[in-house]
C-alpha cells in the first residue's frame, strides 16, 4: 500500500480578498493582478514547478463599493482557467461556478470544454452563491432560500453529471475507412424532468481523459455538508485550530460512508493564509505586520457586512452590545457563517468593535513560524487526520516563494509530498476513482 500523499491547492485573490484590502500595496503585485493573465500565468506555473494539485479560482457576481480589490475587478474563472490551461501541463483547474445562477446544460458544457482543453484537468467547486445580492443581477427580487438553493444544487450535480455521461467511451468511432463517424448505440439521451430542471440531452462534448470534471463543495451549512459528503470528490472548508479540522474532517468521512462512499475517496482540504519567518518571532512579526498593513479598522468594518447580506454595520454603536437582530439579514446570504459570528459574539459579550477585531484575527491562520515549523505543524495535522491536504492561499508574492522554495522540499523530505506528479490529469494526482461510464 502506497503512503498516504498530501494534497496541494493554490488560491490566488490577486489584489486581495477577504481581509486583504491593502495587499495590492505590496510592491511586487501588479496593481491589476486580477485581470492580469500573465500575472496569473506566472504565479501558476510557480506552483506547478512546486508540483501543486491545483489552483482554485474563488468567484462571485455581486459588487459593492465596500467589497475586496480582487471582488471589485476579476477575471470570469472558466475564461481564465482556459487560458491558464494552455500555459500549463499538470496542475489542476478548478474554477467556482454556482448552481442558482446557471443552467446546467450551459455549464455542463462550458466545463467539458475546460476538461477537454486542459486533457482532463478541470474541477468544478459547486457553489449555491453566498452573496444574495447576485439574484438582482440576474433578473429576481430575491436570493434563492436555503431549502431551493440547496435542492437546486443535488438536482443539477444529477444533470450535469447525467448529462456528461451522453457519450460512452467509444462512441466517437470516427474511422475513416468504414466512414462511421458514431456508434449511434453509444449515444444517449437524458430526459431528465425534476423539480427544478428539465433538460433533454444529450451534451454535444464528448468526456476527457479524466472521465470528467473533479467535483469540489463548499458550503458549510448542514446542507452543504450533506451535499458534500453525498456528490463531491472534495471539501473546501476552512479550520482554525487543528481539533477544529479534525472535527469537520471525521463529519465529512463519516457523511460519506454513510451515503455508501468510501471515505477515503472525499479529499478535505481547508485553506490556510501561512506565515514564513527566518526563525519563529520572526515569522510572527512578519504576521503582525501584515495584519496592520493588509487591512483598517474601517476597512474590515465596510466588509463585515458582506456574511449578513451587505448590511452596513456602520449605523451602529460600535461600543455598545454586538447587534444580534442583523443576523435576519444574512437569512439568505452566508448565513452559516453569519450565525457562527453573531453566537459568539453573544456568548462573549462581545461589543461591534470587539466582533469585527475577532472577525480579522480569524484571517492569520494557525501556520506560522520558520519553514521547519511550519512543515513539522502540517505533518501533524495531516497525520492528525484533520485535513488530507492544504489550500495555500497565495497572499503576498514573497510569503508564496517562501512556501514552494522551503517548505514544500521539507514536506518532500519527510515523504508527505510528491516530487514528480504521478499523472496528467487531476483525478489522477488527487487519487481519486475514475467516475462510472454510464449514468
Ligand atoms: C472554503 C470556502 C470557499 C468558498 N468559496 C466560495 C466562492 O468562491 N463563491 C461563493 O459564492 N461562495 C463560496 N463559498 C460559500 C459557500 O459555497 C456557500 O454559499 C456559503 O458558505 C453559504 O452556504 P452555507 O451556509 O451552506 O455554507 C465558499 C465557502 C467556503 C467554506
Amino acid at each position: 500500500m502506497t503512503k498516504r500523499q498530501l494534497k496541494l491547492g493554490l488560491v490566488t485573490t490577486g489584489v486581495g480578498g477577504p481581509g486583504d484590502s491593502n495587499r495590492w500595496l505590496d510592491p511586487e503585485i501588479p496593481v491589476d493582478a486580477s485581470v492580469n493573465i500573465d500575472w496569473y500565468i506566472d504565479i501558476v506555473r510557480q506552483a506547478e514547478a512546486a508540483k501543486f494539485d491545483l489552483v482554485f479560482i474563488v468567484d462571485s457576481q455581486f459588487i459593492t463599493a465596500d467589497s475586496p480589490p480582487h471582488y471589485l475587478n476579476r477575471l470570469e474563472p472558466l475564461t481564465l482557467l482556459s487560458a491558464l490551461a494552455v500555459a500549463t501541463s499538470h496542475i489542476g483547474l478548478v474554477g467556482t461556478l454556482t448552481t442558482s445562477y446557471n443552467d446546467p446544460y450551459n455549464l455542463a458544457r462550458r466545463l467539458a470544454s475546460l476538461d477537454l482543453i486542459s486533457k482532463g484537468r478541470a474541477g468544478w467547486n459547486v457553489v449555491t452563491t453566498g452573496d444574495a445580492g447576485t439574484a438582482g443581477n440576474y433578473g429576481r427580487d430575491e436570493h434563492y432560500d436555503y431549502a431551493t438553493r440547496y435542492g437546486r444544487a443535488f438536482e443539477y450535480l444529477d444533470v450535469v453529471r447525467g448529462l456528461w455521461r451522453s457519450y460512452e467511451d467509444g462512441a466517437l468511432v470516427r474511422d475513416r475507412d468504414t466512414g462511421v463517424f458514431l456508434d449511434k448505440t453509444k449515444l444517449h439521451a437524458l430526459n431528465h424532468k425534476g423539480e427544478h430542471f428539465s433538460v433533454v440531452g444529450p451534451l454535444n462534448i464528448q468526456r476527457s481523459p479524466q472521465g470528467e470534471p473533479v467535483i469540489f463543495q463548499a458550503g458549510d451549512s448542514e446542507q452543504g455538508r450533506d451535499l458534500g459528503a453525498k456528490v463531491a470528490d472534495a471539501i473546501f472548508t476552512h479550520a482554525k485550530t487543528i481539533e477544529q479540522g479534525q472535527a469537520f474532517y471525521a463529519d465529512l468521512k463519516d457523511r460519506a460512508a454513510r451515503h455508501g462512499r468510501d471515505p477515503d475517496a472525499l479529499v478535505i482540504l481547508p485553506g490556510f493564509t501561512i506565515t514564513i519567518g527566518d526563525t519563529d518571532e520572526d515569522a510572527r512579526e512578519i504576521q503582525r505586520a501584515h495584519r496592520r498593513a493588509d487591512q483598517s479598522f474601517d476597512q474590515a468594518l465596510g466588509e463585515f457586512g458582506r456574511a449578513f447580506g451587505w448590511h452596513d454595520f456602520r449605523q451602529y454603536d460600535l461600543d455598545a452590545p454586538f447587534p444580534a437582530a442583523a443576523l435576519d439579514h444574512a437569512k439568505t446570504s452566508f448565513f452559516t457563517q453569519a450565525k457562527r459570528i453573531t453566537e459568539i459574539a453573544v456568548a462573549r459579550g462581545f461589543s461591534l468593535r470587539d466582533t469585527i477585531e475577532f472577525v480579522r484575527d480569524q484571517h492569520t491562520g494557525p501556520f506560522v513560524g520558520s519553514a521547519e515549523t511550519v512543515a513539522a505543524e502540517i505533518a501533524r495535522w495531516f497525520e492528525g487526520r484533520a485535513f488530507d491536504g492544504i489550500n495555500v492561499h497565495a497572499g503576498h508574492p514573497s510569503q508564496f516563494r517562501r512556501f514552494t522554495q522551503e517548505v514544500v522540499p521539507l514536506l518532500q523530505r519527510r515523504g508527505l509530498f510528491r516530487t514528480q506528479y504521478e499523472d496528467t490529469t487531476l483525478r489522477g494526482n488527487l487519487g481519486l476513482p475514475g467516475p462510472a461510464l454510464s449514468a
